[in-house]
């Protein structure tokens, strides 16, 4: 494997779903009734053309306004949803045609994340860890250590999983993430709903894994400080379309007013918020 070599690359990826103007479940009588200005065969672009690459041992983020795409975008990568034009491929596999050998490559942590309710914290994590091929005594083992780092008690690692808080559970998730140490982890709004310290040690934790498993990461966050923190470049998505990708500097500097640098935030917003208003102008 050549180091100079694109971990995952992404060639004019799109996605529409169809705009439904009916439901099955019976609440069409609702919608009427509600004047849902749905119309009968619309699309929405959800990723519209998207390309850019990552090489290996990179931290890439993706920013974006909620619906912009992002998580589309992820499970397009992971194999869970077939993008409709463009390829995607990781380490020159194709996710369409190789999707299998994909999933062996790589792990997804989402804030959606599904575990067995019933089973505890260490059943799901060795469960996930013996689908990836490993030991269940390995699994036990990187699983507590995993927890252990996030400040994951103990007493709980035996507890089902649904009598844990939200972000008790999204620790587990991002355990099961960092389980097999993946070639190519894809984080969706990882820390969300974390707290401070907890979103800090997973941080720490992101950059351990690039430093010491040559791991590839692409992140999605609300966090402009976590992007600016972890990422080596960021694409900035707005409805589906990569609109600036650049590093958290040269996004600023691109935004630079006479009063000196933009913070990240205001680099998001001016971006963001300007096609907003263009759109509002092209509807006039
Ligand atoms: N399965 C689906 N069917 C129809 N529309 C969908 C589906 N999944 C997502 N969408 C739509 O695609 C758009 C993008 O959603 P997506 O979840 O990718 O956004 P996001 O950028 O991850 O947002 P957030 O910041 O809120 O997580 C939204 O308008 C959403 O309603
Ligand atoms: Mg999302």
């Amino acid at each position: 494997m050549k180091m100079d070599e694109h971990a995952l690359k992404l060639e004019n990826v799109s996605k529409t779903f169809a705009k439904r103007d009916e439901d099955d479940n019976g609440r069409r009588g609702l919608r009427r009734w509600l004047g849902a200005a749905i119309r009968r065969g619309t699309k929405s672009h959800v990723v519209d053309d998207v390309s850019f690459s990552v090489p290996r041992g990179a931290i890439y983020g993706v920013l974006g306004p909620n619906g912009s795409g992002k998580s589309t975008l992820v499970r397009m990568i992971s194999t869970l949803l077939l993008p409709d034009a463009g390829t995607i491929t990781v380490f020159g596999h194709d996710v369409v045609d190789e999707s299998l050998a994909i999933r062996r490559m790589i792990n997804r942590v989402s804030v959606d994340a599904a575990f067995f309710k019933k089973l505890s914290p260490i059943e799901n994590l060795v469960y996930a860890g013996r689908l990836y091929g490993m030991a269940a005594p390995a699994a036990v083992e990187r699983a507590g250590h995993i927890l252990g780092r996030l400040g994951f008690e103990e007493k709980r690692i035996g507890r089902p999983m649904e009598e844990l808080s939200r972000g008790m559970q999204q620790k587990v998730a991002i355990a099961r993430g960092f389980l097999t140490s993946p070639v190519l982890l894809l984080l969706d709004e990882p820390t969300t709903g974390l707290d401070p310290k907890s979103k800090r040690d997973v941080q720490e934790f992101i950059k351990e894994l690039r430093a010491d498993h040559d791991a590839t990461i692409l992140l999605t966050t609300h966090d402009m400080a976590e992007a600016e923190g972890l990422c080596n470049r960021i694409a900035v998505l707005d409805k589906g379309k990569v609109i600036a990708f650049d590093t958290a500097d040269g996004l600023k500097a691109m935004c630079r007013k006479d009063d000196g640098l933009p913070s990240l935030e205001d680099v998001f917003i001016q971006l963001t918020g300007k096609r907003l208003e263009e759109d509002e102008q092209k509807e006039e």
